[in-house]
C-alpha cells in the first residue's frame, strides 16, 4: 500500500536526497584522555605525541605530517605505529566511538596529499607492521603485513626467484599496504598488470574496528556461487585509506625472468613513439616488459641532478626525445639476439625511427639506465617544487599536454626562473600514462590558478583520466568530476557512507565528503 510514510523511504534513498542527509558531526580533536586510552592498546614508544603525558615538540612528529614533495601539511598533535592488527582494531574501535579522524600512513612517499592530515586527524602510521607472514614457493602468494617495505619483499623472495609484480621509484621507502591502497601502477604494469588482478586477499580493518580477513592465497574464488559474490577486497584497492586500514595483503609474485636487458634509444621526434611502440611490440612480442618515455627536459634534469649515466654528446645530438625499453625472458643470448635484430631494422629502415640505441651490457649499466628514468622524480624535487600531474592521455598526444601547458604558462607570464622554471613530460607509454611536470621555484596560489582546472579540462578534452596512477588524494577530490560520471561519483559516496558512516577514515580524501 502507498502511504507517505514509504514515499518518504524512497525520497531519502534517491541519490539527491541521500546526499541532503548525510551531513555529519564534526570530528573531534585527539585529547590527553584519548592518549591515556591508547596507552592500554601501545607500549609507549608507539605513541607520539605533542599531547601530555609525552608532550613531544612538533619536530618529532613533523616527518609524518609533511608529505614527500613538501607540498601538503598536516597538524596532527598524534602518531599511532601499531604492530598488530588487533591493536589497529581496538585503536579504530576508540577513534570510531569518539569520531575522532584517521589517516592510514605507510611510507608517505605519495604524490597527491593523501597521506598526510587535511587537519589535526591522528596518523596511524603502518611502519612497525612489517612482517612476511607466509611465501609459497610453488605458486608465489606471499602473505605479508601491509607495513613489509617493497624492497624487502623483493629482496625476501629473490633467494626464492620470484619478484614482486610491481616496482616504482620509491621502492626503498614505501609500504605494499601503500601501494595497494593506491593501486599502484609503475614500471612492472605493462607485463604484470595492476593490482586488481595480482592481490589475491587483504585483510582490512574497517572504521569501527571490525577485521574483514579475505587473505585468501587461491587464485580461483568463486564464492557465492552459482554467481560470483562480490569481490570485496577490489573496493580497498585504490581507495587511498578512505574505506578501511589495510593490515595484511596476499599477493602473487610472478617468477623472477632469467634474462633482463634494457636499452635507451634516442629519437628525434616525438611522432616516432608511437611507430617505435607498435615495431618493438612486434619484433618483442611476450618478452618487452617495460616501454618508458623520457621527453629532452626530463632527460636533461635527471642527467643534471647525477641520476644515472648520460649518453654521449653526439649520441643524443638532435634527439627530442627518448624511450627506455626492458625485456625480461628466459634466455640472455636469445633476448639480446631479438633486440640487436630490432636495434638493426629501425637504425636500416630509410628514414630510421631513432638517431641512436644503447644496449646496457652490465648489470652496472642496466641499473644506471633505469636510474635515468626512474630518478626523474627525484631531480624533479632537487630542481624545485613540482606540480604533478599523473594523466592518461592518448599516446599521440602526450608531447601537445606539455607544449600546450607550458604555452598556457608563457602567456600567463609565468615561464620565468623565479615562477615555473620548466614543463617536462615522462612517463609509461605502455599504460598511456604521461607525467606532466611543472617545476617551479615555489608552490604559489598564482602558478596553482593557472593550472587548475586548465590541465584538468585539457585531460578532459582528450577524455582522458586525471589520475592514472597515484590517485586522487586531498590534491584532486574536488576535482573527480573530470573522470567520473555524476552517476560513479554517487555511487562511490554511497559505498563511503556504508562503510564509513562517521566519515573519520582519511577524510577530506579522494571525494568531497
Ligand atoms: P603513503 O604515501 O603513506 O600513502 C598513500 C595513500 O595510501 C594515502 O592515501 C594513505 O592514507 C593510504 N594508505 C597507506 N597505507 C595504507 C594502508 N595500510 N591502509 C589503507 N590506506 C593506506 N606511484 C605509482 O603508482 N607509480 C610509480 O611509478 C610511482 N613512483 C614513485 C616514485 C617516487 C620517487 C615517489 C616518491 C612516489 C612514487 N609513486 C608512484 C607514488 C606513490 O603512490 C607510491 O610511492 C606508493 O604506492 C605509496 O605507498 P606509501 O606506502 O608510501 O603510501
Ligand atoms: C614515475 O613514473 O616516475 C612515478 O609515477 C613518479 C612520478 O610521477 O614522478
Ligand atoms: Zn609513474
Amino acid at each position: 500500500m502507498w502511504t507517505a510514510r514509504t514515499a518518504a523511504r524512497r525520497l531519502v534513498l534517491s541519490p539527491r536526497r541521500w546526499q541532503h542527509t548525510t551531513s555529519r558531526q564534526p570530528l573531534s580533536s585527539v585529547t590527553p584522555e584519548d592518549i591515556a586510552h591508547f596507552a592500554k592498546i601501545l607500549p609507549r614508544n608507539a605513541i607520539l605525541s605533542t599531547l601530555p603525558p609525552s608532550a613531544l615538540p612538533s619536530s618529532e612528529i613533523e616527518q609524518y605530517n609533511n608529505d614527500w614533495m613538501g607540498k601538503y601539511h598536516g597538524s596532527a598533535t598524534t602518531v599511532l605505529r601499531p604492530q598488530t592488527t588487533q591493536q589497529v582494531s581496538e585503536i579504530m574501535k576508540w577513534c570510531y566511538e569518539r569520531r575522532i579522524g584517521v589517516v592510514p600512513q605507510g611510507g608517505n612517499t605519495g604524490l597527491v596529499g593523501g597521506s598526510v592530515p587535511v587537519k589535526d586527524e591522528l596518523i596511524l602510521n603502518l611502519g612497525n607492521m612489517s612482517k612476511v607472514r607466509s611465501f609459497d614457493p610453488v605458486s608465489g602468494a606471499l602473505v605479508a603485513d601491509a607495513g613489509c617495505i617493497l624492497e624487502s619483499l623483493s629482496e625476501y623472495i629473490a633467494p626464492h626467484n620470484h619478484i614482486m609484480p610491481l616496482d616504482l621509484g620509491a621502492k626503498g621507502s614505501c609500504q605494499i599496504g601503500g601501494n595497494v591502497a593506491t593501486n599502484a601502477g609503475g614500471l612492472r604494469l605493462l607485463r604484470y598488470g595492476s593490482l586488481h588482478g595480482t592481490v589475491l586477499g587483504l585483510e582490512v580493518v574497517l572504521p569501527d574496528g571490525t577485521i574483514l580477513d579475505n587473505l585468501t592465497t587461491i587464485r580461483k574464488d568463486n564464492t557465492g556461487k552459482p554467481t560470483s559474490g562480490y569481490d570485496l577486497k577490489q573496493l580497498f584497492i585504490g581507495a587511498e585509506g578512505t574505506l578501511g586500514i589495510i593490515t595484511g595483503v596476499s599477493i602473487l609474485t610472478p617468477p623472477a625472468p632469467q634474462a633482463t636487458n634494457n636499452i635507451i634509444l634516442a629519437l628525434p621526434r616525438f611522432e616516432n613513439v608511437l611507430p617505435l611502440f607498435k615495431t618493438a611490440r612486434l619484433h618483442l612480442s611476450e618478452i618487452l616488459s617495460a616501454f618508458e618515455f623520457i621527453d629532452r627536459e626530463a632527460y636533461e634534469l635527471a642527467v643534471k641532478h647525477g641520476q644515472g649515466r648520460a649518453l654521449g654528446e653526439d649520441e643524443v645530438e638532435g634527439a627530442q626525445c627518448f624511450v627506455l625499453l626492458e625485456t625480461s625472458g628466459g634466455k640472455k643470448e636469445h633476448d639480446e639476439e631479438k633486440l640487436t635484430t630490432l636495434l638493426e631494422s629501425l637504425m636500416d629502415a630509410e628514414d630510421p625511427l631513432i638517431i641512436t640505441g644503447v644496449l646496457s651490457q652490465s648489470p652496472t649499466q642496466f641499473a644506471s639506465l633505469w636510474r635515468l628514468r626512474e630518478g626523474i622524480t627525484e631531480a624533479v624535487s632537487k630542481e624545485g617544487k613540482a606540480y604533478k600531474y599523473d594523466i592518461s592521455v592518448p599516446l599521440a598526444s602526450f608531447k601537445d599536454v606539455v607544449d600546450t601547458t607550458r604555452e598556457h604558462l608563457r602567456k600567463n607570464g609565468l615561464l620565468h626562473a623565479d615562477a615555473v622554471k620548466q614543463v617536462i613530460g615522462y612517463g609509461h607509454v605502455g599504460d598511456g600514462n604521461l607525467h606532466l611536470n611543472i617545476v617551479a621555484a615555489a608552490y604559489t596560489p598564482e602558478i596553482e590558478a593557472a593550472l587548475e582546472p586548465f590541465v584538468y579540462e585539457l585531460v578532459a578534452s582528450y577524455n582522458g583520466s586525471i589520475s592514472a596512477e597515484h590517485g586522487l588524494g586531498a590534491m584532486k577530490a574536488h576535482a573527480i568530476h573530470y573522470s567520473k560520471s555524476d552517476v560513479a561519483v554517487d555511487m562511490m559516496k554511497r559505498i563511503k557512507q556504508l562503510l564509513d558512516p562517521r566519515g573519520i577514515m582519511n577524510p577530506g580524501k579522494v571525494l568531497e565528503v
